[in-house]
């Protein structure tokens, strides 16, 4: 069994630790934050639980000891600052990109061949600032965003049509942005049925329009950004990763020449395995479809051109 890492104790790195101890896949799971005494207190708090999630997984909590994290599998990094309500997901580039590069350079001391998972936001650049900074082989760094939309995006849908989200498939690509995802409705089916049979235009518009701002809406609810979604998202591909159970996932992966992009860390469909994302998976879009990805790439280029324009990378 595995060892996964989760730096950042707030609410999503934490709530990705309860969704791996449900899934029940690691043998140890360290999580790691700046803060002192946050880590050590949610994972007791969750060991005491242990008999009841039906686990043996052991947490340890560490209060920046990156030695604890040695020999990790994978490296999930939560750690940053969450939007607030009506703050968009790039403004937060300044601050995480500061705490992104000194945490991914600690991590990779003690555990040079874990395949690190991004989330802070915004993720994208995030992403491409981990492979970059650290020269990291590609497949190595993955980006979790795709998977959360693609999630929402199953949620909307369900919802629609009123059926089980078990009968949907569906996925989300391009940036993890308001602006820039991509729900792909053409793609998504209810038990292999296009939901565009089954849907008018006018209702599957308004489930992609919601799912763009599916964390937004949450934002303005909650105060912060979302929790639940975002830790079991990053659980499942965590899983994926390390039982090299090789699942079709839309994550963020640097892109050279695939979907008409080169040098670009954007969400496509990829296979999830052992050595991280292993294979990128090329969709045949529509001229419609290939305009948004070209937009959408534009956009997080631009985001991520920031970090050269201020010399992070
Ligand atoms: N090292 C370790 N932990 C850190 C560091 C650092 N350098 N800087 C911040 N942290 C920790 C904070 O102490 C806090 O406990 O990261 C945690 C972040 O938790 P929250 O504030 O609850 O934020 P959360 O909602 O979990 O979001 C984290 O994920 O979805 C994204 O946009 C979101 O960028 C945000 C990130």
């Amino acid at each position: 069994m595995a060892k996964v890492s989760v730096i950042g104790a707030g609410n999503v790195g934490a709530s990705c630790v309860e969704a791996m101890l449900h899934l029940n896949f690691c043998s140890e799971i360290v999580l790691l934050d700046i803060k002192e005494g946050i880590s050590e207190g949610k994972a007791m708090d969750m060991m005491q639980a242990a008999k009841q999630y039906g686990t043996n997984t052991k947490i340890i909590g560490v209060t920046n000891d990156y030695s604890k994290t040695a020999n990790s599998d994978v490296v999930i990094i939560t750690s940053g600052i969450p939007r607030k309500p009506g703050m968009t997901r790039e403004e937060l580039i300044g601050v995480n990109s500061n705490i992104v590069s000194s945490v991914s350079e600690n991590v990779l001391k003690f555990s040079p061949k874990a395949v690190l998972m991004v989330i802070a936001n915004p993720m994208d650049p995030m992403t491409y600032l981990t492979l970059k900074k650290n020269k990291l082989p590609k497949n190595q760094v993955v980006g979790m965003g795709g998977q959360l939309d693609s999630s929402r995006f199953t949620y909307y849908l369900a919802q629609a049509l009123d059926v089980p989200v078990s009968d949907i498939e569906c996925m989300v690509i391009g940036g993890h942005g308001d602006k820039t995802m991509i729900p792909l409705i053409r793609f998504a089916t209810y038990k292999g049925i296009p939901v565009t049979k089954l849907l008018t235009k006018e209702v599957c518009d308004k489930v992609v329009a919601d799912t763009m701002v599916g964390g937004a809406t949450l934002t303005k609810l909650l105060g912060t950004s979302a929790w639940y979604a975002p830790g079991m998202s990053a659980a499942t591909m965590a899983k994926s990763i390390v039982m090299n159970e090789r699942k079709m996932i839309p994550c963020c992966c640097y892109l050279e020449g695939e979907y008409g992009q080169s040098d670009l860390c954007i969400g496509v469909p990829a296979i999830v395995g052992k050595n991280g994302w292993e294979k990128i998976v090329e969709l045949e879009l529509n001229e419609e479809e290939k305009a948004l990805f070209k937009a959408s790439a534009d956009a997080t280029r631009s985001t991520a051109n920031v970090l050269k324009e201020q010399n992070i990378i």
